[in-house]
């Protein structure tokens, strides 16, 4: 078995969560890395056995190794389009973090940089791997629900805002609505089947974190820590979409999909709704009857996904995660904020296509 070798663009928080798991993974080494930040190359030399001669201020050298078969992108959310469109064009595979981009142009950018090249784009969708979510894709694949017509996805915290590169325009380009909101929104578009969105009415806001009490940095928070969208699928469902980085309320309310046979709740990790468990409520022979499923395994999602990139890369699979589905995320965080900038009117989208 030949082993995969990896270079990390961004050594910066989560990519050390991906050097712990790929240093799990048989067959899979991290050999370079890039980062602006001089100290974050060394914690890579000095933790995870990079050699000095491979750590790079500019990825584009990085690049030019022959021996990198893929590329980890663990930048910032709003620079995550330049590194992984280089990555694809120099003949590498790529795994970026969540989200995929911040604007539909940068994320459209990635998706079209893997169609022309063929090479590998897997975004990090870490719920993907929880047995939950795979619980629940099994149950509505099945049939259990019948046609989804409604659903709600909720990521929300009371007092959650992160600092740093998420809270910068420049950097993170979105705010609440991509970081977490990703994670209810890719659930929500993955369980139904990734109807095409045609239309959002949306708001975003941050007037908690301007003039917040509990933490003076926030009040330089150039993003949403708020955001709303209703969206409308070419299938004639409706999605409603909500998140936010903090409230003055315990919860936006639950993630719940209206079947025409049975409903559905779930909560995991950001994801609103019975925590760690899924609701199904259905009826048989006219009697209303629900089953919960709870007890699920912990996992390393980490492990999981990477072990996921790892397998596409060495054995020529499809991205694990396909980029066109995760484009409809783009779709819709563009469609909020374009509505949320015209006043919060409805506004048409389009999934872009590509060939
Ligand atoms: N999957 C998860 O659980 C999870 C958790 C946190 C963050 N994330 C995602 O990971 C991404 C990074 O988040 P983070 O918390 O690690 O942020 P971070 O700010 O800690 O790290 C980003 C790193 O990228 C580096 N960087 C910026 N521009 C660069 C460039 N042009 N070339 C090379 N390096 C560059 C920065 O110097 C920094 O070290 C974000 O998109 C975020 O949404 C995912």
């Amino acid at each position: 078995m030949r082993t995969i070798k990896l270079g990390l663009i961004g050594a910066g928080g989560i990519s050390q969560a991906h050097c712990r798991a790929i240093s799990q993974i048989e067959g899979a080494e991290i050999i370079a890395a890039s980062d602006l930040v001089p100290a974050n190359l060394e914690r890579m030399v000095n933790n995870w056995g990079v050699a000095e001669e491979n750590t790079f201020a500019d990825y584009n050298e990085m690049l030019k190794m022959d021996e990198i078969e893929a590329v980890l992108v663990c930048t910032p959310t709003g620079v995550h389009a330049p590194p992984t469109v280089a990555a694809l064009q120099a003949g590498k595979h790529v795994l970026c973090e969540k989200p995929m981009e911040a604007t539909l142009d940068a994320a459209t950018s990635m998706a079209k940089a893997a169609h022309e090249t063929g090479n590998i784009l897997m975004v990090a969708l870490k719920l993907r791997y929880t047995p939950q979510v795979i619980k629940a894709k099994e149950i509505v694949d099945a049939g259990t629900l019948g046609n989804i017509y409604y659903a709600e996805t909720v990521a929300d915290r009371r007092r959650g805002n992160p600092g740093g590169s998420f809270i910068r325009r420049a950097t993170a380009g979105l705010g609440a609505t991509a970081d977490i909101g990703v994670y209810a929104l890719d659930t929500a578009l993955y369980l139904m089947g990734h109807p095409k969105p045609i239309a959002v009415m949306g708001i975003m806001d941050n007037r908690l974190s301007l003039n917040n009490t509990w933490n003076p940095a926030l009040k330089e928070t150039e993003v949403e820590d708020f955001g709303v969208g209703w969206v409308l699928f070419d299938n004639n469902a409706r999605l409603v979409f909500k998140t936010s980085w903090c409230m003055n309320i315990d919860s936006l309310g639950g993630t719940f999909f209206l079947g025409e046979k049975a409903g559905l709740r779930i909560g995991i990790g950001e994801v609103r709704g019975p925590q760690d468990g899924i609701r199904v409520y259905g009826d048989k022979d006219g009697e209303i009857e629900d089953e919960t499923f709870t007890d699920f395994e912990s996992v390393d999602v980490f492990v999981a996904e990477d072990t996921a990139f790892i397998d596409a890369v060495r054995n020529g699979k499809p991205s694990p995660i396909d980029p066109y589905g995760m484009l409809m995320t783009n779709v819709v965080f563009q469609g909020v904020y374009d509505s949320s900038e015209n006043g919060g009117r409805e506004v048409e989208v389009h999934v872009p296509t590509f060939g």
